[in-house]
């Protein structure tokens, strides 16, 4: 064993402007709950409880038994990203050029390489609040200023053309937008989202809008950013839709000038998305695979359409129907608990009380944290059903 002691290293100033989850510290309480022997139901995950289906665990094993596993372009391997176009053209009957997509290590490394390309130190970027709180991290690492636009149910909790117009300064370069979103499971309209590019392209800024949801939506057929010019930058992911999020597998379409600054970063920073991961991806634009999708999406529709009235039947408030992703956004003031008022305690009791995990909002943001609770339902149907119980065994009392 090294007797040396360690020596105090300097951190660099990065790593406190970041904040920790505070559902973290919830799932080690509840973990620390289920190890005393409770059951514990997780509402609070941002991942489907399926995993990749079988025709995707074929193509990973035979690349594996291929030993085809060097690195890749930092592009990505061209039939993924043929593959990637094509289903473009499937979905959303748009022409993609593969050549304008850029596979990456999830959405994670997509955001990042974006942020790393498009912003300069102290260069402001516009993001609703609340919104998936690692994307003001992405914009900081870059030594950007991310700039929270309190977005309530009046905008579907979601930046606004007007906004964007009354917030613009000389220093702002950009904005930063997720449809549907996470904590929300709203969608922007596609006229808003228009317009929003149009005031963006109109003063020099960029758009990057995060999809990595679109292929859950439920009441309507989603549009892609895509559709709303070669300008948009979009970020999409194998993990939500496709059931891959260990896999770690994501990409962007970039304007066609900017796909040799993004390979030159992606080269730097990634070198490659893994080699396995994006031969497994093949896979899942597959006739059959699509059809498990359908059936997987078909499945989070009918839970949501469960669980939002079943959590209005228990005092809480959903004031705009999430139409995609697996998330509810729910205003938890007039539930009948002591701690209604202050979502962090809410949610603290919900564990201790029901078992039951869900997310407060002071971690997606600053406007009205502690309104809201972020309800996941990537969790079983009859696990929502007994949650519910549950919660209303709590509530009664
Ligand atoms: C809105 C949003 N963007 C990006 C990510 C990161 O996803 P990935 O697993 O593709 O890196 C998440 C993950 O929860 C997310 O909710």
């Amino acid at each position: 064993m090294n007797s040396v002691s360690e020596p105090l290293l300097h951190l660099a100033a990065r790593v406190d402007a970041i904040q920790p989850f505070y559902v973290m510290e919830m799932m080690k309480e509840a973990e620390l709950l289920e190890r005393a022997g409770r059951d514990i139901i997780h509402m609070s995950i941002g991942q489907p409880d399926f995993t990749a289906p079988e025709p995707v665990l074929e193509a990973a094993a035979n690349a594996l038994r291929r030993g085809d596993m060097h690195y890749t372009s930092a592009l990505g391997i061209r039939p993924l990203r043929e593959a990637i176009a094509g289903h473009y053209a499937h979905a959303y009957g748009l022409d993609v050029d593969p050549a304008r997509i850029v596979v990456t290590a999830g959405a994670s490394a997509a955001l990042l390489l974006a942020c790393a390309a498009l912003v300069d130190r102290d260069d402001e970027v516009l993001m609703p609040d609340p919104c998936y709180p690692c994307n003001r991290h992405f914009v900081t690492a870059a030594e950007g200023k991310p700039v929270l636009v309190p977005s309530g149910p009046a905008e579907r909790f979601q930046l606004t053309a007007d906004d964007v117009e009354r917030l613009w300064t000389a220093r702002t370069r950009g904005v930063l937008l997720a449809s549907p979103s996470n904590p929300t499971g709203t969608s922007i309209t596609p006229d808003e989202l228009k317009r929003i590019v149009e005031v963006v392209r109109a003063r020099g800024g960029f758009t990057v809008v995060d999809e990595i949801y679109q292929g859950l939506s439920y009441d309507a057929p989603p549009v892609s950013a895509v559709s709303f010019g070669d300008d948009v930058i979009t970020v999409n992911s194998f993990s939500k839709y496709f059931n891959m999020t260990g896999w770690r597998l994501g990409w962007l379409v970039v304007p066609p000038s900017l796909v040799d600054a993004f390979e030159k970063l992606a080269q730097n920073l990634f070198i490659c998305a893994s080699a396995l991961a994006q031969h497994a991806a093949l896979a899942c634009f597959k006739p059959e695979t699509l059809a498990i999708y359908e059936m997987r999406r078909l499945e989070f529709k009918r839970r949501r359409d469960f669980l939002v009235p079943a959590l209005e039947s228990l005092g809480f408030t959903v004031p705009v129907m999430p139409d995609g992703a697996f998330y509810v956004y729910a205003d938890c003031r007039n539930v009948p608990h002591p701690a209604a008022r202050d979502s962090a305690a809410l949610t603290s009791a919900m564990l201790h009380d029901a078992g039951v995990v869900m997310v407060p909002g002071i971690d997606f943001g600053t406007a009205a944290p502690h309104d809201y609770v972020r309800v996941s339902y990537a969790t079983a149907y009859s696990r929502l059903e007994e949650a519910v119980e549950r919660l209303r065994g709590v509530f009664k009392r």
